[in-house]
């Protein structure tokens, strides 16, 4: 059966797509970037981050692109000065709570929008301890922003083997292994996947993290060889 077709305006650009398609995939098809966090073309959209948010007919809501689906005949902004100011505050939050600095991707947005670093001088930096729990990667979720996408990966949209939940509530939210065992007590099979899907240092091959502690190779080797449990406990 052929799909149905509709057609919209994006940012002045007509554009028509197959019934479903979700306002960033238009976007994408006309050449349009629009910010993204917590999706990634390895993850199913989970509209967790509202950085992507556009404004659709000039509506009351602005609608997360990376979950909202095309309707027909909409008109669609993809960076007015509603959207910008939406995406600003959103980073304006992240920057203040999250350690960034090796989240090059979210770096050139925080550029982009003009973000204030002071706008909320009260604010407190998620502080987490590192994990050091096994021979082939780190995690520091000081630098996480819970975007899910290593939950998701390590679940249903890549590996199937659910090492990974979230853990907390609220500001103490965190990614966390199941009853938070240390990662060689889970289900964890060291795909890796979960590294290449992250958007900020919160995770880290050991070898890249030991380099940049200083350590030797042979140092690096050693500790592989025998894992830590916790360099800090979660307690
Ligand atoms: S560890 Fe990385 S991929 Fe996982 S939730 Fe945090 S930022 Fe996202
Ligand atoms: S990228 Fe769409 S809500 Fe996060």
């Amino acid at each position: 059966m052929t799909e149905k077709q509709i057609t919209l305006t994006i940012d002045q650009q007509s554009v028509t797509v197959p019934e479903g398609t979700t306002l960033l995939e238009a976007a994408h098809q006309i050449g349009k970037e629009i910010p993204i966090i917590c999706y990634s073309d390895k993850t199913t959209a989970n509209g967790l981050c509202r950085l992507c948010v556009v404004d659709v007919n000039n509506g009351r809501v602005l609608q997360p692109a990376c979950v909202a689906t095309c309707s027909a005949d909409a008109h669609v902004q993809t960076r007015n000065e509603r959207v910008e100011r939406s995406r600003r505050t959103i980073l304006e939050m992240l920057n203040a709570s999250v350690n960034l600095t090796e989240a090059p991707e979210i770096q050139a947005y925080i550029k982009d929008y003009g973000v204030d670093a002071q706008r909320f001088p009260e604010a407190t930096q998620r502080e987490h301890p590192l994990y050091d729990d096994n021979p082939f990667y780190v995690r520091d979720y000081s630098q996480c922003v819970t975007c899910w996408r290593c939950v998701q990966v390590c679940g249903e949209d890549a590996q199937y083997t659910f090492a990974l939940t979230l853990d907390g509530r609220g500001f103490d939210t965190a990614v966390s292994t199941l009853f938070n065992v240390g990662m060689t007590e889970s289900p964890c099979v060291f795909c890796g996947q979960c590294l290449d899907v992250c958007p900020t240092g919160a995770l880290k091959p050991k070898i890249e993290w030991g380099l940049e502690q200083g350590l030797s190779a042979d140092e690096i080797r050693q500790a592989t060889r025998k894992p830590k449990k916790h360099i800090q406990s979660q307690e």
